[in-house]
């Protein structure tokens, strides 16, 4: 089988301002490097609001540590009179490795297409960024199409004509989970990750899509990351309000299966 490496990831969202970043990255990789006997060997990558990226990118070359960091979006245009966007160009003159695609958040409060998260995709692409492209059920979805059709579905049209070789990570966050407090069963979790690896496969073929990292977002805690990680498609998790507390995303990113 092919070995995934586990990915830890803060989605800050809308909150740490520069400075409360680099305080915040500066902590964790002394936890990260206190921790090393013991570090359970995840990739760890934080996702900051646009303004704190150069602040990062600043503290994590310098002292070059072992802390990815991505934005949460972009725009699906390079350049140009797109008032208030960001381009992927940007992004990784930042050195950023990552971007958030299609949120449930962007989808919701700011209209977000199935289209728009595909056409972001292919930005990132553009420019050398991995997309973790997310994708979940509401509550009333789950209902009326069971677990996984809606995810499936979502991550069809996001990869519609996508060149899966070019890096992809995948992120689960069913809605009715995320800053809920009710997190969804590990058992849930794996479900839904076997089905859409089993996408994949056929979209980008087995090689990319066993190497292909899918994760759980919703609800994540210290308390339950174990539990997760241990499915063996679930290959990591996509962390909202618990990564914005040091000693909590500290012991996320040192599960122990
Ligand atoms: O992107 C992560 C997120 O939506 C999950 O949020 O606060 O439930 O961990 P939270």
């Amino acid at each position: 089988a092919v070995k995934r490496t586990p990915f830890i990831a803060g989605n800050w969202k809308m909150n740490l301002d520069h400075l409360q970043s680099i305080a915040f990255v500066q902590k964790l990789a002394w936890s990260l490097a206190d921790a090393r006997h013991d570090f359970a060997d995840a990739e760890v990558a934080v996702f900051p609001p646009f303004t704190d990226l150069r602040s990062v990118q600043t503290l994590v070359s310098a002292d070059s540590l072992p802390i990815g960091y991505g934005a949460q979006d972009l725009s699906a245009h390079d350049s140009g009179a797109y008032t208030g966007e960001i381009s992927g160009a940007f992004l990784s003159q930042l050195d950023c490795g990552y971007v958030i695609i299609g949120h449930s958040e962007r989808r919701t409060l700011h209209g977000e297409t199935d289209a728009d998260v595909n056409a972001k995709i292919k930005a990132a692409h553009r420019h050398g960024l991995v997309p973790v492209v997310c994708v979940g059920e509401t509550a009333e979805d789950l209902e009326a199409h069971g677990p996984s059709a809606v995810p499936v579905a979502q991550l069809r049209a996001a990869l519609d004509g996508v060149d899966g070789s070019k890096g992809l990570v995948v992120a689960y966050e069913p809605v009715w989970a995320i800053g809920s407090g009710q997190a969804a069963t590990p058992a849930q979790a794996e479900q839904v990750a076997v089905a859409l690896r089993a996408l994949l496969v056929e979209l980008v073929g087995d090689e990319v899509a066993q190497g292909t990292r899918v994760l759980y977002g919703g609800s994540v805690k210290a308390a339950n990351i174990a539990s997760f990680l241990r499915e063996p498609n679930v290959d990591g998790a996509l962390v909202g309000g618990a990564s914005l507390d040091i000693d909590e995303f500290s012991s996320i990113v040192r599960f122990k299966k």
